[in-house]
């Protein structure tokens, strides 16, 4: 295997691996990139534009301007997201959901999340089911970690709320023929049968608000760009079924420290739990991808690469709001004037601030947790 092939791209709901060109997955998914003058008109509802806007962490989307023509029409929408339980929630994965729950504070809006067990189940051989469903409980405390709330927020658990879903899903599965499912997610001879069902159970939040309250609005999905392949066929279908399109928003990968890929939890070392202890995060931040050179003194002279480095992209993604500080940190690292040890110690001080809050609120969010549960 060479090098290039190594880093080939791959991006699908299941795997991501290898450097992730966006604008690429712009062109090959189809999807639109968010442009000024749609930034600008979020901006007035959002009054400013949200931290992950501004630094494009959010990039593409689908429909998000006739979103906001309904919108601005007096037609709500809800939001919609999700998680696949098939483990602890790390860093990555806060990533949208912090962006959820600002959008979903501007608009007022209800939020579905689904937490899919069942997934997880059918894509990995060694996954058992239970372990997926308690997990889909213990991931569903740092979503109400960040604040949301239980009257607009309502979490799907698949395997325990699959009575509430199976209409809509058996509606939406019978209009996807297994070519076009096939085409669009690389099913094989090999894959299993309720895999190939399964991306009608992700549909179904799409449309479940119509089923609870009689009204029919769109969806507007906020996620990583590797689902988008599951609103593809949704839209096709959507409105056969009488209902609108869905919406989305895309949203980058964070990397794992390892430097490639997406943070994903079967590298357990790459990845930043939420229930991470301080030394734990000491240990991955210090052994983190860096754009630093084998050696101090190189780096002294001839500067480091902050484009390449994992802890700046932490910094850029979550860590570091001050835009005028996010740059004087790149020159100091080109200059030569910062190593990495350094940034690795703020980072990870920055890291342990943040967790020891989010692990209190985590805690107390097993008192609420079942009000959270989706209401019939
Ligand atoms: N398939 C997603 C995962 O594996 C979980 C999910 C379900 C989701 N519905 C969603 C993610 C809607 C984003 C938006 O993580």
């Amino acid at each position: 295997m060479t090098d290039e092939d190594r880093n080939e791209m791959v991006v699908t709901p299941w795997e991501v691996k290898g450097k992730v060109d966006y604008d690429r997955l712009i062109r090959e998914f189809g999807t639109q990139p968010l442009t000024e003058e749609l930034l600008k008109r979020i901006a007035k509802h959002t009054d400013g534009l949200q931290l992950q806007l501004a630094r494009q962490v959010f990039f593409s989307h689908r429909d998000l301007d006739t979103v906001l023509d309904l919108y601005e029409k007096g037609t709500r929408f809800v939001l919609y997201t999700g998680r696949g339980p098939s483990g602890p929630v790390h860093l990555g994965h806060l990533v949208p959901w912090i962006f959820t729950r600002q959008l979903q504070d501007k608009f007022k809006t209800r939020l579905y999340f689904q937490m899919t067990d069942d997934e997880k189940f059918l894509v990995d051989d060694e996954n058992q089911l239970a372990d997926m469903t308690r997990f889909g409980y213990d991931n569903a405390l740092d979503l109400i970690a960040l604040g949301f709330k239980p009257e607009d927020t309502f979490i799907i658990y698949d395997t325990k709320d699959i009575d509430l879903l199976y209409d809509i899903a058996l509606e939406v599965a019978k209009r996807i023929t297994y070519s076009t499912a096939r085409a669009t997610f690389g099913f094989q001879d090999s894959t299993n049968l309720g895999w190939i069902f399964w991306p009608a159970v992700q549909a179904v939040p799409c449309f479940i608000h119509k089923k609870l309250t009689g009204e029919n609005v769109p969806a507007l999905i906020p996620a990583a760009i590797d689902q988008d392949p599951y609103w593809r066929v949704t839209r096709d279908i959507a409105q056969k079924l009488g209902y609108y399109k869905p919406a989305q928003i895309h949203g980058r990968l964070l990397p794992g420290l390892g430097g490639s890929g997406k943070m994903s939890a079967s590298e357990p070392e790459t990845s930043i739990f939420t229930t991470d202890t301080p030394e734990a995060v000491k240990r991955k931040i210090w052994n983190a991808f860096t754009g630093g050179k084998p050696t101090l003194a190189e780096q002294k002279k001839s500067g480091g690469d902050p484009d390449v480095c994992t802890i700046f992209q932490y910094f850029f993604y979550l860590f570091e709001e001050d835009d005028k500080k996010m740059t004087e940190r790149a020159r100091q690292c080109k200059s030569g004037e910062v190593m990495c040890g350094d940034c690795k110690k703020d980072l990870a001080e920055r890291v342990n601030r943040f967790l020891a809050d989010h692990q209190k609120k985590r805690e107390k969010a097993r008192d609420t947790v079942e009000k959270f549960h989706i209401k019939r």
